[in-house]
């Protein structure tokens, strides 16, 4: 909200517009509304794979990895203790993060590192931006792409396949294939739960034009089920099974306002204001009308402390709720 009244715009819809075209703004809405989230040793099943791999491709020259999306940088310092420990250390390695934060944080994360080791942390948007012009023998892009949308994460991954050296591989995280191939991403996920793409595979699935966040093409029926159940096992306080429920709608559609806006109601009754916050600022995100996430949204600004971020969410939802009630009925909000 504040940067909407910053960048002069009348609505969130119309920020977002100016957004996209502008380079340091898109980074800083990304930067506010992506999860962060990670933590030293993720999917270290994953890691020691790619270590193997690593061994396979590119010793005794110095292998060539990139961290695209390494947020404070537990990834890639993760990788290098884990190559260190097997005596590897003459190492290139590129960490970047469209969040200028999370690219400080890096540095800082990695400026002990082995004298042998060559560390480049820069900021780099994967999805807008072409890549560094490297040959990576691993790009690790793991938990990144499963926030956008089928057709702008395969355009990200098919850039990143034209970084990779011969033998290069990409990483990436399970859910990730969710977003890139929605049809295939649950059948993948059985079987791998964590997923590498060898070099310029791209996905071989035709591209399923889509204007909403990705989504399974079939998940439609049962994923508004989950959403039902979801909400009446909050009605009921029955916590565990809402968590359970949603946790298995947002695999089916990662962006799916609803889902987080639930999410948010969860962290509420659970008195979590982080999550709860974290989550009703992801819902209105993804659906800038989603009038319930705003005014709920409000509440939790209040009790952050942010009056006006607060006062102007609530405007917002009353707003969006009046529309809501004077649409032609049967129309879809
Ligand atoms: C959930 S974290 C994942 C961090 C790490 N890769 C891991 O798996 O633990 C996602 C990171 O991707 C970054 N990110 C999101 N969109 C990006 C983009 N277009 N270009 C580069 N980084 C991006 C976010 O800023 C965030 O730090």
């Amino acid at each position: 909200m504040a940067r909407t009244t910053k960048k002069g715009a009348a609505t969130p819809e119309e920020y977002i517009r100016a957004a996209i075209v502008d380079a340091e703004e898109r980074c800083l809405l990304l930067e506010a509304v992506i999860s962060g989230h990670t933590r030293r040793f993720r999917d270290e099943a994953q890691l020691l794979e790619i270590i193997r791999h690593l061994g396979s491709v590119s010793l005794p020259l110095r292998p060539r990895i990139w961290s695209a999306g390494c947020s404070t940088g537990e990834e890639p310092l993760s990788l290098l203790s884990l190559l260190k420990a097997r005596g590897v250390t003459a190492i290139d390695l590129v960490a970047t993060d469209v969040a200028s934060g999370a690219v400080e944080a890096t540095k800082a994360a990695l400026s002990n590192c082995d004298p042998l080791t060559r560390v480049l942390v820069i900021r780099h948007d994967l999805v807008h931006e072409p890549p560094p012009q490297w040959s990576f023998d691993a790009i690790l892009c793991r938990n990144v792409l499963m926030y956008y949308e089928a057709r702008a994460a395969r355009a990200a991954f098919d850039r990143l396949t034209t970084a990779l050296s011969d033998r290069g591989r990409i990483f990436m995280g399970a859910a990730d294939l969710l977003a890139l191939r929605p049809e295939e991403g649950d059948r993948n996920m059985r079987l791998q739960n964590a997923v590498e793409q060898p070099k310029r595979r791209a996905p071989q699935t035709p591209e399923t034009p889509r204007s909403g966040p990705a989504e399974r093409a079939d998940s439609g029926g049962s994923l508004s089920a989950l959403l039902c159940e979801a909400e009446a096992a909050l009605g009921m306080r029955k916590l565990e099974q809402a968590e359970e429920l949603l946790l298995r709608a947002e695999e089916l559609a990662p962006d799916r306002a609803e889902t987080h806006y639930l999410f948010g109601v969860l962290h509420r009754k659970r008195g979590d204001r982080g999550a709860a916050l974290s989550s009703l600022r992801r819902a209105t995100f993804l659906s800038p009308t989603l009038w319930k996430a705003f005014l709920l949204l409000a509440d939790e600004w209040r009790l952050a402390g942010h009056a006006g971020r607060a006062d102007a969410a609530e405007r917002q939802a009353t707003r969006l709720k009046e529309e809501a009630e004077s649409a032609p009925e049967g129309s879809v909000q």
